[in-house]
């Protein structure tokens, strides 16, 4: 099983995208019992809270579901559990380099590392910007997200 999870500030907006995204991808692509999707928050503020209202409704749009994810702080576990590790932008990976153990920051990326062509590192916070904030996050996320899953089927299976 290879395990993957996409790590933002709160856990409530760009992560929870990344993860309903790329779990739809995986299952279209029949890959559910292969590839593990979670997301996790370098901040707490948010634990145990279901996704931002905008970014379910901005997904449900794209026939994503995100109502049954709560919100988790990362924890330093996440990198002995996980084999990507990937923040939202260079602000989360910061963070998530502190609470990496030695050893482990092979697993740790940008996601959008994953989409060279989108021209930027970070997937913008919308939570201060609302309405298109929220479609932005959905476009930067599939497009890495198919870039992601290209990676993991050439690299592993
Ligand atoms: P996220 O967005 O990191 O994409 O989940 C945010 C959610 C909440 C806060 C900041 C960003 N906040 O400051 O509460």
């Amino acid at each position: 099983m290879i395990k993957v999870v996409f790590v933002c500030l709160g856990n409530i907006c760009r992560s929870p995208t990344a993860e309903g995204v790329f779990r739809a991808l995986v299952e279209e692509q029949g890959l559910g019992g292969r590839i593990a999707v979670d997301s996790a928050g370098t901040g707490a503020w948010h634990v145990g809270q279901a996704p931002d209202p905008r970014a379910q409704k901005a997904a449900r749009r794209r026939g994503i579901d995100l109502s049954a994810i709560r919100a988790r702080k990362a924890t330093q576990g996440d990198f002995t559990t996980f084999d990507y590790v990937l923040a939202m932008d260079p602000d989360n990976l910061a963070a998530l380099k502190k609470l990496c153990p030695p050893g482990e920051e092979h697993r740790l990326a940008l996601l959008l590392d994953y989409a060279p062509g989108a021209g930027r590192r970070d997937v913008p916070d919308p939570y201060y910007i609302g309405g298109q904030g929220f479609e932005h996050v959905l476009d930067l996320v599939e497009k890495a997200s198919r870039g992601l899953l290209a990676h993991i089927q050439k690299t592993h299976f």
